[in-house]
This record gives C-alpha cells, structure tokens and sequence, in this order.
C-alpha cells in the first residue's frame, strides 16, 4: 500500500523542532550584502522618502554606519555614489577623488575586514542620466567602455574589494578585467549584473541616486522582461569574458530566470532585492497589511530557495538579528 492513509506530510510539521530538522532553505547573515548610498558633503544623514530606514550619507558619517554593519555580522556592503557635480561624460565616476573613491578609502580604514563591493556605473554621475556616452540620441557602447573601465580600476586604487558592473554595455566584463589586470589588480574580482532587466522596480532607487534617464529610458542596454533565454546567454557571455560572479535583478519577479541560471552555471550567483521590492514592504507594513518580519524572512528565503549564493538587500540589516 503507498499513498494515504500510510503517508501523511503533516507528520514532519507538527512542532517548530520537527520542522526545522527537515528544512531545506537557511539564510544566514553571511549571505546578506548591504546597499549604502553615499554623498558629498559633511553631517549629512538624509532619509530616502521612498525607501524608509535608507539614507544618504556623507563620507564622514560613513564609519559609524559601516561599524554598525558590521558588529551585525553583515560580510559586505555595495557602495553607491551620487556627486554634486553631473556631466555628460559622467567624469565624477573615474575621478581618483571622486564621492566613491573616497568613500572606500575611508570605510577601509574604519573596518579593514568589511568587503566592499562598488557599483560601476555612469548613471548617477551623468548629467542626462544614461548609463553611457550619450551619441545622437543613443548611449554608445564601445566609448562607454573604457569610461567604464577607467571607473573600476579607480575604484580599484581606492580599495574596493570586488567591482561590479551595473551598465549592460556589452564587452564591460572584458574591458574591465583588462583595465584591472594592466593596473596591477588582477586580483580583484568582478561582481557582474549579468541580468539586469529594464524593471519598474527601480523607482526608488533611482530617487535615492537622483539618476533617473533625462530623456527615454534604458531599454536599448537593460534586459527586456519577458526574456529568459537571453539572461543564459548574457550570464554565458559575461563568465567567457572573465566575471567571477554573477547577478540576477530584480529578485522576485525573477525568481525563475535567478533558478535557470543557477541550474545552467556553477559561478557564484547573486541576486538584487531591489528598492520597488523593499518599498512595496515597507509601504504595505507601514499600513499594517502585512506582517513585516514574516514578510521579509519569506522573500530572502525564496530568494535564496530558487538559487542565490548571496543577496543584496536593503532588509540586511534590519533582518541580520532575526537569521
Ligand atoms: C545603476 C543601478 C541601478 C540599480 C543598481 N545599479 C538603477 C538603474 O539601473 O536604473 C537599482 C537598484 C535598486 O533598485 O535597488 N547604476
């Protein structure tokens, strides 16, 4: 005899003992990489209206945050710049004293042992907003490349442990690992935005790093949505071309796409629990629609259920006590 009445699932879930004995997903605050926002300035600490709990800070304001992260066990934070001054080469971005730049310098000093992965992008540094050279209209590739490459190996001489390309222009992996192996750093690892796809879910991110395109959007270089197949082949391409690990975003409208390239690939895989994801929690919690914590803990885990090695998260520090 098979089936019920022999078998019954519910005889592993009747106590929180039992159940946790047979679980199969954990999360632990060692897979959580914590995005921080930074500005020029001094004493600046200012709330990102979208995103409640995230702020931009000033370098000075850095190492007293960046020591709290990492008392909370979190391994790594992302960090982003946002000038004060735009233009349309997005020079900002590669200037050896620009906003990052220092921002690494200056977080390595506080605490050696944080990694600290960059963004590299022009978005937030030029003055249309594109994350590339813009020629006629159109944000040209193959110019963008070694402003791109420029960028990482700037941020490379500052300190930062792992770069990682947000762009989409094609060739940035190769162009970068060239850049950094001829600067002497070829050693230092490429975080890649494999599969980045032209997401809504962006919103409020793009407030927070005042980046958001002048004109038209960032559908020639992003990903379309409905694609999955090309997401293998931008991942298969961006491995050839030396990154070391890769990343799938958004996360949750794309749990399937993060799914498929963990079963096709065996590099490292990232995904991006982006800023729509996490404001839609906090939005929804603020009104008491939702149980916060619950909330949060059953993304991160279906996050990492369908594939992730590690997530980026706006959650991670608030969710680190509760993994
Ligand atoms: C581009 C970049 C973006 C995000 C990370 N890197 C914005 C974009 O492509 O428009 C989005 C992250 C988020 O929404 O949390 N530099």
């Amino acid at each position: 005899m098979t089936g019920f009445p022999l078998l019954r699932s519910r005889r592993l879930r009747q106590t929180e003992p039992l159940r946790a004995l047979v679980r199969e997903t954990r999360i632990s605050v060692g897979d959580l990489v914590y995005p921080l926002f930074v500005v020029e300035g001094n004493g600046q600490k200012q709330e990102i209206a979208t995103m409640p709990g995230i702020f931009r800070y000033s370098i000075d304001m850095l190492p007293g945050e960046i020591e709290g992260v990492a008392k909370l066990g979190i391994p790594a934070v992302i960090l982003f710049g946002i000038p004060s001054n735009k233009d349309a080469f997005g020079s900002a971005a590669y200037h050896p004293r620009g906003v990052v730049q220092q921002a690494v310098r200056t977080v390595k000093q506080s605490v050696p042992e944080l990694l600290i992965m960059t963004d590299v992008c022009l978005c937030e540094y030029t003055s249309h907003g594109h994350c590339g050279i813009v020629v006629d209209g159109y944000v040209d590739n193959d110019q963008t490349l070694k402003l791109l490459a420029r960028t990482a190996l700037s941020h490379a001489e500052a300190g930062a442990d792992i770069v990682a390309p947000s762009d989409m222009m094609d060739g940035r992996v190769k162009a970068i690992r060239e850049a950094l192996d001829e600067g002497g750093f070829n050693h230092i690892p490429i975080l890649s935005y494999a599969a980045k796809y032209a997401s809504a879910f962006y919103g409020p991110f793009r407030e927070a790093a005042e980046s958001t395109p002048q004109f038209g959007d960032r559908r020639s270089y992003q990903m379309d949505p409905p694609n999955w197949r090309e997401a293998l082949r931008e991942v298969e391409q961006d491995i050839a071309e030396g990154a070391d690990m890769i990343m799938v975003k958004p996360a949750l409208a794309y749990l399937d796409v993060l799914h498929r390239v963990r079963n096709a690939f065996n590099c490292p895989l990232a995904a991006y629990n982006v800023s729509g994801e996490f404001a839609m929690v906090k939005a929804a919690a603020q009104r008491g629609w939702i149980d916060e914590r619950q909330t949060i803990l059953e993304i991160l885990t279906a996050i990492k259920r369908a594939g992730a090695d590690f997530i980026i998260t706006y959650h991670a520090k608030e969710a680190a006590p509760w993994v």
